[in-house]
């Protein structure tokens, strides 16, 4: 069989028979997120593409680094999207970057001198301002262990090539990532609160369609819980949720048998999709949605595609 796997902070998408290059998808988040979806982006074009009508707004609930609402809004295959996300510090760069203050959070990084001892001072500070706040979350994402953003994960000390702090510290391509976020910023919405109000506050809307992906808890599994501060996800209630909306959704899932029930329970479909954790080790994940006759042919192998450039490959 011909299958798609991905990496998801690696420089390669390995298929069945050819390796697909991960730099054809522009890294547009500003973020390196646990559970990041920039592998799924080529799928989620599909989907979008899919719909009859092009939605007027693509809505987020666990926005995260928000790559989908970005992909979307950027490739202009929606008309706006609408962000939400609880932790209070991933919060603090939506709310900076949407509210059209990007330029400030570019020149504070691209004058920051990276060390261990300045993102130390910076990571330990208690910042009032929103500002500050976003620039401490951007840091703390850059120069703690894969990017965690739960408390307690320490600095990196080795880093690529024993690089440390510096070994994720893009300064020129995340103020440029900015810039392009600033361009779009009248068409995102960000909202730092709960998810489930928001399913609820646009249950009747049919030109919204919905992209879910909490943390990932069904089962008993733990990575959820190690990874995001919020990680408490009710998921019959969320499945009970997302079968009640009129506008379309998808929800990626982790493939385990409760999920799977949930799924059969709600009348809703599921499609395995295979992908490479940061191990490299494979797994399936699941989409699951009310049709996904638009993932007919899934297994097909991607062609591999000129290489982004707007970054290089490892510029994650
Ligand atoms: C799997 S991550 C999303 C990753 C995102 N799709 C990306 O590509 O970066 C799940 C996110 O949901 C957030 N979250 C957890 N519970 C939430 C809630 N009730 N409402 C809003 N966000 C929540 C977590 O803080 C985390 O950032």
């Amino acid at each position: 069989m011909e299958i798609e796997q991905y990496s998801l902070f690696g420089d390669v998408i390995h298929t069945g028979y050819k390796a697909v290059n991960v730099a054809s998808v522009p890294q547009r988040s500003l973020f390196r997120y646990p559970g990041g979806k920039t592998w799924f982006v080529p799928r989620l074009r599909e989907w979008l593409k899919s719909q009859i009508d092009r939605p007027v707004i693509f809505i987020e609930p666990f926005a995260g680094g928000g790559i989908a609402s970005l992909t979307a809004v950027c490739e202009n295959l929606v008309s706006s999207a609408l962000l939400i996300e609880l932790d209070e510090d991933v919060a603090a760069v939506w709310e900076v970057v949407t509210s059209g203050d990007g330029g400030w959070l570019a020149d504070r990084i691209l004058s920051f001198e990276m060390n261990n001892g300045n993102a130390a001072t910076v990571i330990s500070d208690n910042p009032e301002s929103l500002r500050e706040r976003a620039f401490r979350t951007i840091v703390k994402n850059r120069c703690t262990h894969g990017g965690i953003m739960a408390a307690g994960a320490g600095l990196l000390k080795k880093g690529e090539s024993g690089k440390g702090v510096l070994s994720r510290w893009y300064p020129e391509t995340l103020a440029r990532r900015i810039k392009a976020i600033h361009l779009v910023h009248s068409k995102l919405e960000f909202k730092h609160s709960d998810g489930y109000g928001v399913l609820d506050e646009y249950k009747d809307d049919k030109d919204a369609v919905f992209f879910i992906d909490p943390p990932y808890t069904a089962g008993g599994k733990k990575a959820g819980n190690r990874l995001y501060t919020h990680s408490k996800v009710n998921h019959e209630l969320l499945f009970q949720k997302c079968s009640g909306l009129s506008g379309d959704f998808i929800m990626t899932y982790d493939n385990c048998a409760e999920v799977r029930d949930l799924t059969v329970r709600y009348g809703l479909q599921a499609k395995p999709i295979p992908m490479k954790n940061t191990h490299h080790a494979e797994m399936t994940e699941l989409v699951i949605g009310r049709n996904l006759d638009w993932m007919d042919g899934i297994n097909r192998v991607l062609e591999q595609q000129a290489q982004y450039k707007g970054a290089k490959a490892s510029e994650t």
